[in-house]
C-alpha cells in the first residue's frame, strides 16, 4: 500500500512537510509505503478548460508542458493521497489549487479514477483561515468520491518561522492521530 503526499508550500522543508512527516511517521510503522512530492520548484499552471481530458480519456491532462501530469500519475497509483498546503489568505497556495484543479478534472474525465482512494488534507497556518484551507482540499476529496478519515481535531498545525508547528503540541498529536486512522482505513479497504 502507498501514500502519496503533495506540499504546496513554495518552502520545502517548512512547517507542511514536517506535518506531513508527522502522519508518515504513522503510516509507516504499518507498513504502509510513503512518498512527499514538493511542488515547490516545479511548472505548475491552473486549467486552461480546454476540456480535451474528456475526449482523450488517458488519465492525463492535455497541457503536458508542465509538472501535472508527472503528479496525477503518482496520485493514479497511490491508495492513499494527502494534499497539504500552508494557508494563503486563508486558503490553498496557487501550486496546490492547479493541482487540484487540473487533477480533478483529469479524474471526472476518467470515470472517478479516485474513487474511494482514501484522502486526507494537512494544513500549516501562523493564526487564521486555516479551517477554510481545510475545507478547499476536502471539497476536492469529497467530490472524487474519496474516503476520507479524520482525526480528534482538523487537520492543521500552528506556526509561523520553518519549523515552528513542531511547539504545537495539539497540531503534532492531531497528525499522529490521522496517520493512525489513515493506515486503519487503507486496511479495512484493503480486506474487502
Ligand atoms: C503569501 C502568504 C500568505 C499567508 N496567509 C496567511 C493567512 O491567511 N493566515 C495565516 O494564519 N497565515 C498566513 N501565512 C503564514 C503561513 O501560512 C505560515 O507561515 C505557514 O506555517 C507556512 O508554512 P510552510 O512553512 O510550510 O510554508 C501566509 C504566508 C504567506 C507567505
Amino acid at each position: 500500500m502507498k501514500v502519496v503526499a503533495f506540499n504546496g508550500s513554495p518552502r520545502k522543508g517548512g512547517n507542511t512537510t514536517q506535518l506531513i512527516e508527522k502522519v508518515f511517521k504513522e503510516l509507516e510503522k504499518e507498513g504502509i509505503d510513503c512518498e512527499l512530492v514538493e511542488l515547490s520548484g516545479k511548472k505548475l499552471k491552473g486549467c486552461i478548460a480546454c476540456y480535451k481530458c474528456f475526449d482523450a480519456q488517458d488519465k492525463k491532462c492535455a497541457v503536458k508542458n508542465d509538472d501535472i501530469n508527472f503528479c496525477i500519475e503518482k496520485m493514479v497509483k497511490a491508495d492513499g493521497i494527502i494534499l497539504a498546503s500552508p494557508t494563503y489568505f486563508a486558503d490553498v497556495t496557487a501550486e496546490l489549487k492547479a493541482l487540484i484543479d487540473r487533477a480533478g478534472f483529469v479524474a471526472k474525465a476518467n470515470n472517478e479514477m479516485f474513487r474511494r482512494k482514501v484522502g486526507a488534507a494537512v494544513v500549516a497556518v501562523r493564526r487564521a483561515g486555516s479551517i477554510h484551507t481545510f475545507d478547499s482540499i476536502n471539497h476536492f476529496f469529497l467530490i472524487s468520491q474519496m474516503v476520507v478519515p479524520g482525526s480528534q481535531y482538523w487537520n492543521m498545525g500552528f506556526g509561523l518561522e520553518k519549523g515552528d508547528v513542531a511547539k504545537d503540541d495539539e497540531g503534532i498529536s492531531t497528525m499522529k492521530t490521522l496517520g493512525q486512522n489513515i493506515a486503519w482505513v487503507l486496511k479495512k479497504i484493503e480486506e474487502k
